[in-house]
């Protein structure tokens, strides 16, 4: 572990008050107190990739997202499956922090997948697309079991993660991502 508290960055995709994936990250981020700053960045700021604003041209939003994103040991996704794929807001933040492709902030940077949906069977898309996504930028997906929340609706109260099991499971891709953190964490900076 880096002697200082690793930095981690938590990004959902959902702008929605009362989120249930920003819920967990919020829950994840009081479990892990003391061990890692988990910061809930807020994507709203951030406008439409476009092509013609890439480098010095980006937007000031999408400039400090990226040196963000740099600065931070490790990342925490957890999307909501919108029409059984990554949330457009997610997916635009990953588009923008993606360039230069194969040399961009999320080339080798650790990363903990996780989904959400308010349904019985939704969220293994989403985890998929995003793994494929993932990969496409040489992240590093820190190696846990897969971490699908269904019927978030009923696992969250007050703004929290209240379900046990589900708990486990993220805590445990958190856990994961600290480790991957330790031991490849020093190659990303
Ligand atoms: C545009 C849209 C598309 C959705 N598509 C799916 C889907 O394909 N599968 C699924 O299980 N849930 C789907 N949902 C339900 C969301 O996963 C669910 O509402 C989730 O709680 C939203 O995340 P949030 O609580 O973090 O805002 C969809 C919701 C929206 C708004």
């Amino acid at each position: 572990m880096p002697s200082k508290t690793p930095v981690l960055i938590g990004m959902s995709g959902s702008l929605r008050t009362g989120s249930y994936s920003n819920a967990i990250l919020q829950t994840l981020r009081e479990k892990f107190a003391g061990r890692a700053d988990l910061q809930v960045y807020d994507l709203a700021p951030i406008p439409l990739y476009n092509q013609d604003f890439e480098g010095d041209k980006r937007p000031p939003a999408v400039q400090k997202l990226l040196a963000d994103i740099a600065a931070a040991d490790g990342l925490v996704l957890c999307a909501p499956e919108f029409n059984h794929s990554i949330p457009g807001v997610l997916k635009n933040a990953i588009d923008w922090a993606s360039r230069p492709a194969f040399t961009s902030v999320l080339a080798y940077k650790p990363v903990a997948l996780m989904a959400t949906s308010r349904g019985p069977l939704g969220g293994a898309r989403c985890l998929e697309h995003m793994r494929v996504a993932m990969d496409s930028c040489l992240a590093r997906i820190a190696l846990a079991r897969e971490v699908i929340i269904t019927a978030a609706e009923t696992r969250i109260r007050d703004g929290r993660l209240v379900d046990e099991t589900c708990l486990s499971f993220a805590g445990g891709a958190v856990e994961a991502l600290l480790t991957e953190i330790k031991v490849w964490g020093a190659e990303t900076k």
